[in-house]
C-alpha cells in the first residue's frame, strides 16, 4: 500500500493551553479546517471539549483513565470522553510518561479506550540522550511491545500511532525528514513482524515542532501519514495549513 492510500489525520494538541475564546475562534473557522481528504482532530484541555461537539472536525481527549470509573479524584474516562463526542484520545504522550505512565499502564489505557470505541492516538519516542546513543529503535520497540502483547495486532487497525521524539517536542528542533521517516519504517516493520496487512494500514504520524514551513516535507515521506501538533495548532491559520499539507497527500 502507498502512504497515499492510507487517510492522513492532522491532530492538534492544544496540551494545558487555549481558552473558551480560543475554542470559539476555531469552531468559528471550521471552514479553515474542512479538507477533502485529511482528518483534523482537535484535543482541547477537557473542560473546553464541550465547545467542539458540533464542529465538523473529529474531537479528541488528551488523556484518559484506564479504568471505566471509580474514586479517582481528577480523572476521566475513555468512556465519559465518547459520552461527550470525542472520537480520539491521545494516549501514552511523553508529557504524561515524565509523569511516571508505564508502558504497561498505557497498554491498559489503549484497551479501555479500544473498548469504548475511541481511536487511540498511540505515543511513542525517545529522549534526546537515548537518540544520542543511536539506542531509538529498540526504544520505540519497548514502547510498541506491551501495547501489541496486551491489545493484540489486530487492534492497531483501529489505532494511530505517533512517533514524537522527545527531543524534538516543543524545542523547535524538529526531527529532519529524514530522520523521522526512519523511524517510522521501522515502527511499520515491527508491526509488520506480526501481521503485514495491518502494519501497511496503520496511520503513523509524526510530532515534534511541526510547522506550516517544515509540515509539507515531513508529510510526504512514504511512511508518515500527519501529524500531532502542539504549539502551531494553536493559532487557526497556521495549523490550517499544516492540515493542508497533509491534504496534499491525498
Ligand atoms: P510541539 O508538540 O508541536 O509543540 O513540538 C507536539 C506534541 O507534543 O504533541
Amino acid at each position: 500500500m502507498q502512504a497515499s492510500l492510507r487517510r492522513p489525520i492532522v491532530a492538534g494538541n492544544w496540551k494545558m493551553n487555549g481558552s473558551a475564546e480560543l475554542a470559539e475562534t476555531f469552531v468559528k473557522g471550521a471552514q479553515a479546517l474542512s479538507f477533502s481528504s485529511v482528518s483534523v482532530v482537535i484535543c482541547p484541555p477537557f473542560p473546553y471539549l464541550g465547545h467542539f461537539v458540533d464542529a465538523r472536525f473529529g474531537l479528541g481527549g488528551q488523556n484518559a483513565h484506564h479504568l471505566a470509573k471509580g474514586a479517582q479524584t481528577g480523572e476521566v474516562s475513555a468512556g465519559m470522553l465518547k459520552e461527550v463526542g470525542c472520537d480520539y484520545v491521545i494516549l501514552g504522550h511523553s508529557e504524561r510518561r515524565e509523569m511516571g505512565e508505564s508502558s504497561e499502564l498505557v497498554a491498559d489505557k489503549v484497551a479501555s479506550a479500544l473498548e469504548v470505541g475511541l481511536t487511540p492516538i498511540f505515543c511513542v519516542g525517545e529522549p534526546l540522550d537515548v537518540r544520542q546513543d543511536n539506542g531509538h529503535f529498540e526504544y520505540v520497540k519497548a514502547q510498541l511491545v506491551p501495547v501489541i502483547d496486551k491489545v493484540g495486532i489486530a487492534a492497531f487497525n483501529e489505532m494511530v500511532i505517533a512517533y514524537e521524539p522527545v527531543w524534538a517536542i516543543g524545542t523547535g528542533n524538529t526531527a529532519s525528514p529524514a530522520q523521522a521517516q526512519e523511524v517510522h519504517a521501522y515502527i511499520r516493520s515491527v508491526l509488520a513482524g506480526y501481521d503485514k496487512t495491518v502494519a501497511e494500514g496503520v496511520a503513523i504520524l509524526y510530532g515534534g515542532s511541526v510547522k506550516a514551513s517544515n509540515a509539507q516535507e515531513l508529510f510526504s515521506q512514504a511512511d508518515i501519514d500527519g501529524g500531532l501538533i502542539g504549539g502551531a495548532s494553536l493559532e487557526l491559520n497556521e495549523f490550517s495549513k499544516i492540515c493542508q499539507a497533509a491534504d496534499n497527500l491525498g
